[in-house]
């Protein structure tokens, strides 16, 4: 190996910080060419630390050039304090002091897109996990709280705007046609929640009146040209600010709320005490550019930032190993907010959607941890479905088992509790503890387990006695460093049917042990059970259904989630059986049991129309590659698009009636009724495209070119480019590009299309678009949009037998391990899952993961993962 290797930072290691920050002052001094830093940190030794006269140890980047540094007025000699690659050790330090240092940093340089760094010619900050450390010395651990003043100094007519957390105190004029602004942010934060923005920003403003009286002025930052793309973000805004105060009676607490849009960022948003920093594509939306999909998502994470203020900022992480406390719990209440206010059954079939797929890979692959983590070497690679999601799930069980008012006490209690403080996933438990009265000691295991717990159930009915036993098995395959794993508390969510779909009971169970047996008595005849209702625990439930039961369960449940659920059991089990026989190489035979039911859920008009499109989707490849031992993405990819040929043939008539049905006049509106129209709308298109005749291709032509809004225009396009209408789809891209081509965010649509065709020569477009004028390798968002959209959109490309898309992704990860580590490391995800794959591929995959290990310094993100996953 070429290179130092990381250091794993372990959660057992965890120790008090030596010193306090009582107050923070900055003055940044923003120049083309570099930016000077001042620091003045008002210190004190920490009463609870360990050490009676400890150093003082601060954390430091190796690109930053210090310039000065001194203590109560004294500048320190270079004897006076040790730099290592990471850290600034001043031995000698007085019990309480001030610190004065002076640095230099490049964010013009800056292509990591950590701490300060220039997005399209603004400057603005990125700090958690770890930024903050790339912009000054400083204990960059969420566990030190601090005030902070901010005092920025730019150039005026370039930076017009100058932004940080808190308020605006003071503006004045300097020397050079410089100005400045001054914030004071009143409540201590940690160094990962500071923020700065400059540029020339055109603004949306608004506000809001809390429901104490206080009016909060909104607004809302973005480039001139996006400024009428702001108004589904303020409207989202208002929305969760008073969602927040019903159901969790909690107040917003500055008087200015800001959020600022960017478009060089490597994730979505970011929470920044009152300067909420965004990805262009989770704040920007208007009907012409913006998918339904992106609508909803620029609402949850708008709902997301803005609940972070009490869930993450107000009461924020000790330690990065709590990252979920702040995240799984903001994650919890940013779905119950978008349930709250479109369709509930629909964003918990989405939200299940992405867990079963993607979080419960992640939980059977190399990189498996719990929602805990104990260990880590680079904690950006730790912000993963299962901190973020799994860890909601983990806040949803406890939601479940305490209901919502004991559930309310407990978030009063934490809240009151622990309001400016730095705390732990424990004392997160242990406020639900106190405020209900249970004992969750058992259910804290969730935390530190990693895996998805298997439920095996099965029931036996005695029809003497009228009595119905139902057991529950459960167990959790062993995970990388944990072998053995206990029984969980989980609340498993039931009901009883009849033959007739009618409910005879309903209720929550409580799994405990290794096996239970519940007993029901008194029943008239042998009931159908519908088992983990709403999905009610992260788990993989067994049944052994006969097909009659998944009908009947599909027609008549009460519980919208478990009828969905139990078309995808049906459709599950016969694609299997059918992807068995493709390896086999027999024909295959499509079921006439899925046809019957799918006509079923087609023609049943008294279903929640915004549950239909749900119902009748197949499975995604993903989802049948989870199903399989050994993954064959020609099988499976083959097999559904089979399966929909002969749906799509089989029931035309009904395809084209309910097209009809929900095509709909009328001005554009992103609520849920009219995206669920418009998704079983496309949806039907799919199918009618999918029997691969003319006439429906007019059909789609027309939709594309007519459409009013980009929900109909992108579907159009994505369901010709990847049908078989090969000339038509590269028409309707030529016109879609020469149309938008001045539309950042709807050209990433436009390289994600093509990468995700899986028509031969895909690869080939993938590498001529990275030449593309509108292409740019520095920008994450174009990086997801084109490669990541390759290599994990499109397995039947990607998996090609020569290996050629696992050599590209390899290239690819080598060239950003430099430039942008926090994407490369994200990137390699498809390459990490080797061992679900046949062995020559497994081969292919092993052998790019070792070139990468190979790389001269690699960056500890990218290192992390490749290690991990040859291990
Ligand atoms: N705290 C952010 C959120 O979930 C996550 C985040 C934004 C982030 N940017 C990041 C995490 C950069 C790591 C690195 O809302
Ligand atoms: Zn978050």
């Amino acid at each position: 190996m070429s290179q130092q290797q990381p250091q794993t930072i372990y959660l057992k290691d965890y120790q008090v910080p030596s010193h306090l920050i009582a107050k923070t002052e900055l003055r940044f001094e923003l120049a083309e060419e570099e930016t000077l830093v001042r620091a003045t940190l008002h210190v004190r030794r920490n009463p609870e630390g360990a050490q009676a006269r400890p150093a003082l140890v601060l954390n430091g980047h190796p690109s930053l050039e210090l310039c000065r540094l001194s203590i109560d007025g004294q500048v320190l000699s270079e004897r006076d304090f040790q730099r290592t690659d990471e850290t600034l050790t001043i031995t000698q330090v007085p019990e309480e002091f001030t610190l004065e240092c002076l640095t230099r940093i490049h964010p013009e340089t800056n292509t990591a897109l950590e701490g300060l760094y220039k997005s399209d010619g603004m400057f603005c900050t990125q700090c958690e996990a770890e930024g903050f450390r790339r912009i000054t010395f400083y204990p960059d651990r969420p566990d030190v709280m601090s005030v902070f003043s901010t005092t920025v100094v730019a150039d005026k007519t370039r930076y017009p705007i100058l932004l940080s957390n808190g308020n605006p105190v003071e503006t004045g004029e300097e020397d050079d046609g410089r100005h400045f602004v001054t914030w004071d942010d009143p409540f201590p934060k940690p160094a990962y929640l500071f923020a700065l923005v400059a540029g020339d920003l055109a603004v949306l403003e608004d506000s809001y009146t809390t429901s104490s009286g206080r009016k909060v002025s909104l607004k809302i930052y973005a480039e001139r040209k996006d400024l009428d793309k702001l108004d589904h973000a303020m409207a989202s805004l208002k929305k969760a600010m008073h969602w927040d105060e019903q159901v969790y009676g909690r107040e917003y607490d500055l008087d200015i709320y800001m959020i600022v849009a960017v478009d060089f960022f490597n994730m979505g948003a970011m929470e920044n005490k009152g300067l909420n920093i965004f990805n262009t594509s989770c704040v920007l939306a208007s009907p012409k550019t913006t998918t339904d999909a992106a609508f909803q998502r620029v609402e949850s994470v708008v709902a997301h930032e803005y609940f972070h203020n009490w869930s993450g900022n107000r009461v924020t992480c000790r330690d990065w190993f709590q990252l979920s406390l702040k995240e799984g719990f903001t994650v919890f209440r940013d779905a119950e907010f978008s349930a709250d206010v479109n369709s509930r059954t629909v964003k918990r079939v989405e939200d299940v959607t992405l867990l079963r797929t993607a979080q419960f890979a992640e939980d059977g692959g190399p990189m498996a941890h719990p929602v805990r983590p104990d260990s880590y070497m680079e904690i950006s690679n730790f912000y993963t479905l299962t901190v973020y999601e799994k860890g909601a799930e983990v806040v949803r069980m406890i939601h479940s088992l305490l209901g919502p008012e004991q559930f309310r006490a407990g978030a009063d209690l934490y809240f009151q509790r622990h309001d400016g403080q730095a705390v732990t996933t424990d004392d997160f438990v242990k406020a639900m503890e106190d405020a209900s009265g249970r004992d969750l000691t058992q259910f804290r295991r969730w935390y530190s387990q990693a895996g998805t717990p298997n439920v095996e159930a099965s029931g036996s009915w005695d029809a003497e006695q009228g009595r119905y036993r139902l057991t529950l098995r459960q167990s959790t395959p062993a995970t990388p460093g944990q072998d053995e794993k206990l029984p969980l508390h989980m609340p498993i969510a039931y009901g009883l049917l009849d033959q007739q779909g009618r409910e005879l009971s309903a209720g929550v169970l409580e799994l405990t042990e290794s096996e239970q047996t519940f007993v029901f008595d008194n029943l008239p005849g042998h009931p159908v059970p519908s088992l983990l209702r709403g999905f009610s625990a992260p788990v993989k439930l067994s049944f052994d259904y006969s097909d009659e039961e998944l009908m009947l369960l599909l027609k008549s449940d009460t519980d919208g989630f478990n009828r969905w659920d139990a078309g995808q059991r049906m459709a599950v089990r016969l694609m299997l059986g059918m992807i068995d026989d493709y390896r086999a190489g027999r024909s295959i035979q499509v079921p006439s049991l899925l046809v019957e039911s799918w006509a079923s859920v087609l023609r049943d008009r008294s279903l929640d129309p915004a549950m239909v499109a749900h119902l009748l989707r197949l499975p995604g490849e993903a989802y049948l590659a989870e199903q399989c031992q050994t993954v064959d993405v020609e099988a499976i990819h083959e097999v559904r698009q089979a399966l929909r040929e002969q749906l799509a043939n089989a029931l035309k008539d009904d395809w084209l009636q309910a097209y009809k049905r929900s095509c709909q006049d009328g001005a554009y509106t992103p609520d849920a009724e009219s995206i669920a129209r418009r998704s079983l709308k496309n949806l039907c298109l799919g199918y009618l495209l999918a029997t691969g005749e003319d006439a429906w291709l007019a059909l789609a032509e027309e939709q594309f070119s007519r459409a009013d809004n980009m929900t109909d225009q992108h579907a159009a396009l994505s369901l010709v480019v990847h049908s078989s209408f090969r000339e038509a789809g590269e028409r309707m891209l030529d016109a879609f590009h020469n149309q938008w081509q001045h539309e950042a965010l709807v050209m990433n649509q436009w390289f994600a299309v093509q990468a995700s065709d899986p028509w031969p020569g895909a690869l080939e477009r993938v590498q001529r678009l990275a030449e593309h004028p509108l292409f740019d390798e520095r920008n994450p968002n174009k990086l997801r949009a084109l490669i990541a959209a390759f290599c994990a959109q499109n397995p039947v490309r990607f998996h090609a037998e020569d290996g050629s898309g696992y050599r590209f992704l390899a290239d690819w990860i080598i060239k950003l391990n430099t430039s942008n580590p926090q994407v490369a490391s994200r990137l390699l995800t498809p390459l990490t899952r080797w061992k679900r794959y046949p062995d020559a591929a497994q081969a292919k995959m092993k052998s790019e993961l070792e070139r990468i290990l190979a790389v001269d310094k690699l960056s500890p993100d990218v290192y992390e993962v490749v290690s991990k996953s040859l291990a």
